[in-house]
């Protein structure tokens, strides 16, 4: 998969999720469903979503025990979304678990990425919480590390550590990135963020953009903004 703008939906319900989706009627964009929206609705806003024609990134961030992770991981996969993804902090064990609960009998499986350190960690809570004293930028550099020796496919990280994730675990390892915002535009709660053209020069592979798109007066111009910026 090339280059692409991930379209974060996060909605409450799937009324509002097809109201959303139903403005778009050329290009169908790629989708993420978080949480909020699968524990809402459950499976079948996966299937309803597949259905219409749009990629998928199931954002649950998976973290448990690895066989537990591996047999979700497996309903996952029969859910046939495009991405998928597991926090790095489940160890080794539980990532290559993951990779194995995944792939169908014919060998595919949906991409995997890990959430190294969450964005909204800081040096003070890993240090003080999670007893990690090492510099954050360390951690997650070894995080994604961890998670390339597992077999995965990449992670989600800032756009300002992109390019070093790609220093450390090669080009091909992929980058999505949320914290994307419009030049212009209002940062609203993201903290590190970047312009669509900015993640594109510093070589992100996917951006992940919410609030700039779904809450535009013009969802479809704004998202027809990120291709533009981002992908042509
Ligand atoms: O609305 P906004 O563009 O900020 O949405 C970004 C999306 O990316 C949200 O769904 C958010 O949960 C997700 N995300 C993030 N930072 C991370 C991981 C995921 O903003 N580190």
């Amino acid at each position: 998969m090339g280059k692409d703008v991930i379209v974060a939906c996060d909605f409450p319900s799937a009324k509002e999720v097809f109201a959303f989706l139903d403005k778009f009627t050329e290009k169908k964009p790629f989708v993420k469903i978080g949480m909020e929206l699968y524990y809402a609705e459950g499976p079948s806003i996966v299937r309803e979503i597949k259905k219409r024609g749009h990629k998928i990134f199931l954002d649950l961030k998976l973290h448990d025990i690895p066989n537990t992770v591996k047999k979700t991981m497996s309903v996952l996969s029969g859910l046939d979304v495009d991405i998928c993804n597991l926090h790095a902090a489940g160890t080794t064990k539980m990532m290559e678990a993951a990779i194995e609960g995944l792939t169908r009998e014919d060998g595919s499986r949906p991409l995997l990425i890990a959430v190294t350190q969450l964005t909204s960690t800081d040096q003070e809570s890993m240090e003080k919480d999670l007893l990690i004293k090492e510099p954050i930028d360390k951690v997650v550099m070894h995080y994604a590390l961890c998670a390339k020796n597992a077999g995965l496919d990449g992670v989600v990280c800032s756009p300002l550590e992109a390019g070093k994730v790609h220093e450390v675990c090669g080009k091909d390892f992929l980058t999505v990135t949320p914290g994307v915002r419009f030049a212009e535009g209002d940062a609203g709660d993201q903290k590190r963020i970047m312009t669509p053209s900015q993640a594109k020069k510093i070589g992100s592979d996917y951006i992940v953009v919410g609030r700039p798109i779904t809450g535009a007066d013009d969802p479809v111009a704004a998202y027809n903004r990120c291709i533009n910026e981002f992908v042509d």
